[in-house]
């Protein structure tokens, strides 16, 4: 028995001399201390063994199985360390590798058209209101003084849901909204979504608008048109003018179509404005009385001024962009060209 133990001993320490890597430890952990292991195996052999000389074999073969545990213990400890440096040796990091170029993100054109134009009305005074793109009929005509059959209706081509309800053609439907819900004086932009059956060079399906609203006191067409040139230079420029034009909308009286003075070539005329000078740019005008009696607002105390650029054209005129559809196409060569 002595021996054996003996025996024993010295062969795990050989195994354990070879032993170089975790799983070949693991297996002499098993091989030796596990529950068939040679340990327990010589501990059942006791029973052999005489009364008198038990107590003395017991405590040698505890020993032996502390022994080779702490070897164990000790190169597990030995292999792990040595695992780690050899991982720790493969990852090294070469700081002097340039870095991948992280792809940056930017505004577009026509959001940056947007918060500009948001940026200077706010800066006026104004109140930033939406509404609906899908809306009433009543909203979007009927109280703009465009009654079902009225010939008016022929200026936009509106995409219907239901008889009374339609993808909003103009953001103008905001105007009555905020005349039925907001006392007078109050001045409202209202930028958004905006939809007609339209699809060229110059219009899509899905277009942008952004109406101006001011209801207050003795509000004239000298207010609309100083409010109109600071919104326009801050556009386009200092040296910007504009001009206005007479024109018809249901919804105003009198009704203007306002041109800018061409931001390429400053007015002197050049392919981009075809030699006039001049760009058209949006609609405007005095609220027509009706308009405002029909929201509750009384048209003798009170006047006010609309406008509606659509959003997409002015964004064309700032980067002469040729196709407006071209702003939807999601195109990242185009978008990048406004970095
Ligand atoms: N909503 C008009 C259009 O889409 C533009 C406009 C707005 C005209 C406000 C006058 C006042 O054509």
């Amino acid at each position: 028995m002595l021996e054996q133990i003996e025996q024993l001993l010295n062969s795990a320490k050989t195994s354990l001399k070879d032993c170089s890597d975790l799983k070949t430890l693991n297996d002499i952990r098993v091989e030796y201390l596990g529950k068939q292991g040679k340990i327990t195996n010589l501990l059942h052999s006791m029973k052999d063994v005489a009364k008198e000389d038990r107590p003395k074999l017991g405590q040698l073969i505890n020993n032996a199985r502390n022994e080779i545990e702490l070897l164990i213990l000790n190169l597990q400890n030995e292999l792990n360390e040595k695992t780690l440096a050899d991982k720790i040796s493969k990852e090294k990091i070469d700081i002097f590798e340039p870095s991948k170029q992280v792809e940056k993100g930017e505004i577009h054109p026509l959001n940056k058209v947007f918060d500009k134009l948001i940026d200077a009305c706010v800066a006026m005074g104004f109140t930033v209101l939406t509404g609906p793109e899908v809306e009433y009929d009543y909203y979007n005509f009927e109280a703009l003084n465009v009654p079902k059959d009225h010939p008016a209706r022929d200026m936009q081509d509106t995409f219907f849901i239901s008889d009374n309800i339609l993808m909003r053609s103009q953001t103008s439907s905001v105007q009555v909204r905020a005349m039925q819900s907001l006392k007078p004086p109050f001045k409202i932009v209202s930028p958004g979504r905006t939809y007609r059956a339209d699809s060229d060079a110059t219009h899509s399906p899905v277009f942008h608008q952004f109406e101006g609203l001011v209801v207050d006191e003795n509000v004239s067409m000298v207010d609309l048109k100083s409010m109109l040139t600071e919104l326009l230079k801050m556009l386009f420029g200092q040296n910007t003018k504009i001009r206005f034009r007479p024109s018809y909308f249901p919804f105003t009286e009198p009704s203007v179509e306002v041109d800018a003075t061409c931001p390429s070539c400053g007015g002197k005329g050049c392919k981009l404005c075809k030699n006039t000078g001049y760009m058209e740019l949006l609609g405007a005008g005095m609220v027509n009385p009706k308009v405002l009696e029909m929201s509750g607002i009384d048209s003798k105390k009170y006047s006010g001024f609309a406008f509606g650029p659509g959003v997409d054209r002015l964004a064309m005129v700032v980067n002469k962009i040729p196709d407006l559809r071209m702003m939807f196409e999601n195109d990242i060569r185009f978008l990048e060209q406004f970095k």
